[in-house]
């Protein structure tokens, strides 16, 4: 079972007969396969971008550090700055871009900013907890032409789901907002992805039934773990699960079958949780050095999600004054990305996928 994002991406493609785009894949994926003996610490191309537009939010999750970072420092940056970083992404031939936050979808400018990412047909995602989400802002969303829509729920007990997401009654305000999406999806005639993204701990993992339940009725079109990952020590780890059972991937197939809701994880990924789960680390090593980089809201560049959850940053980058292109193979990138493929901190699903599709 391959990531379901990845094989839309491929089949998108074939449909458009985009000999370019899988020339240039290809090209990426010989280069990386090289570079596993070479060791230079240069990448072709990033294959995805995680933009945190803004760090504010309306939610206040447990886990979650950027709400309390954007009270202490709030610096967003205008549309067209964004836009600026949008098209260095674009020169840099990156294949994906997610516009994420914070909650991105605060900002007024965020499906201007979507569409702005789509050009090229670039592949763009928008995570949004889409707990205020407007009727208005679902047309301006579905005009935008996103690839896929990331909403996150955490458990399908409405109480359970307040206390892990920070919020009151958050659970069927989510619901709704994903039904009237799916709705005006149909309606328009489009066919972006929506996906449920879950936390996984023990806190949800008893409550799995009630939530595959839920997910499956309101329009989703899959569902997406990631394990629960905490930060200590200006460390990123994941937290130990005393419930995890061996047999968490057969369950999560079992569960996906009895009510037709597809898993968007690939099988590999998953088979891992109960590993990385019960206090072990990933055993690949983590290419995200090579195929990622997330900028945050004050233009620092980051080489993976987690380490802008810890402000560990790679660049203070000033986009007026030197292009992406130019920092991509920088020595001192091209260093971090060899550190980086001994770093064994996280298993966050958008990195440890990467590494099962291409191993360095
Ligand atoms: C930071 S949020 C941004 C988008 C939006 N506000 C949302 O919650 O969907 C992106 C994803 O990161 C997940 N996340 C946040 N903190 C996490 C943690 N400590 N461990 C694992 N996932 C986490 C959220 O649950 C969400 O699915
Ligand atoms: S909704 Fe998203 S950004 Fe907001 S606190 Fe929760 S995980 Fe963080
Ligand atoms: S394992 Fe990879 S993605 Fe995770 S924190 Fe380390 S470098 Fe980042």
């Amino acid at each position: 079972m391959e990531r379901k994002v990845y094989r839309d991406v491929i089949f998108t493609r074939l449909r458009h007969l985009d000999l370019k785009w899988f020339i240039h894949k290809a090209y990426v994926y010989i280069f990386l396969k090289i570079e596993k003996y070479l060791k230079s610490g240069r990448s072709p191309a990033p294959l995805a971008c995680g933009l945190v537009v803004t760090e504010n939010c309306n939610m206040r999750c447990p886990m979650c550090v950027l709400p309390h970072r954007y009270l202490k420092n709030r610096n967003d940056q205008d549309s067209d700055t964004w836009k600026l970083v949008i098209d260095n992404l674009h020169e840099l031939g990156i294949g994906g871009i997610a516009i994420s936050g914070g909650e991105p979808t605060l900002r007024a400018d965020v499906f201007e900013l979507v569409a702005h990412a789509r050009k090229n047909d670039t592949t763009v995602t928008l995570n949004s907890n889409m707990v205020s989400l407007s009727d208005k802002q679902i047309r301006q969303l579905i005009a935008a032409d996103p690839n896929n829509v990331n909403v996150s729920i955490d458990s399908g007990r409405e109480d359970l789901n307040d206390q892990l997401r920070g919020g009151k009654n958050v659970l069927a305000k989510v619901l709704d907002r994903i039904r009237a999406l799916s709705a005006a999806r149909e309606a328009a005639g489009k066919k972006f992805s929506i996906t449920v993204v879950t936390t996984l701990s023990d806190a949800n993992l008893d409550d799995l039934d009630i939530l595959f339940e839920k997910v499956s009725k309101c329009g989703a079109d899959r569902i997406c773990f990631i394990p629960l990952h905490d930060i200590k020590n200006g460390i990123t780890y994941l937290v130990e699960s005393k419930k995890v059972k061996p047999d968490l991937f057969e369950h999560l197939l079992k569960l996906s079958e009895k009510y037709g809701l597809a898993l968007e994880n690939s099988s590999s990924y998953l088979k891992n949780f109960y590993h990385v789960m019960t206090g072990n680390v990933m055993k690949e090593n983590c290419n995200a050095g090579y195929t990622h980089l997330v900028i945050g809201t004050d233009l620092k560049i980051y080489r993976c999600i987690p380490y802008m959850n810890m402000d560990r940053y790679l660049f203070k980058w000033d986009p007026a004054r030197q292009s992406l292109k130019e920092l991509w193979n920088s020595p001192k990138w091209r260093k971090d990305r060899l550190e980086a493929l001994h770093c064994k901190e996280c298993f966050w699903d958008c990195h440890a996928e990467v590494n099962y599709l291409i191993p360095m």
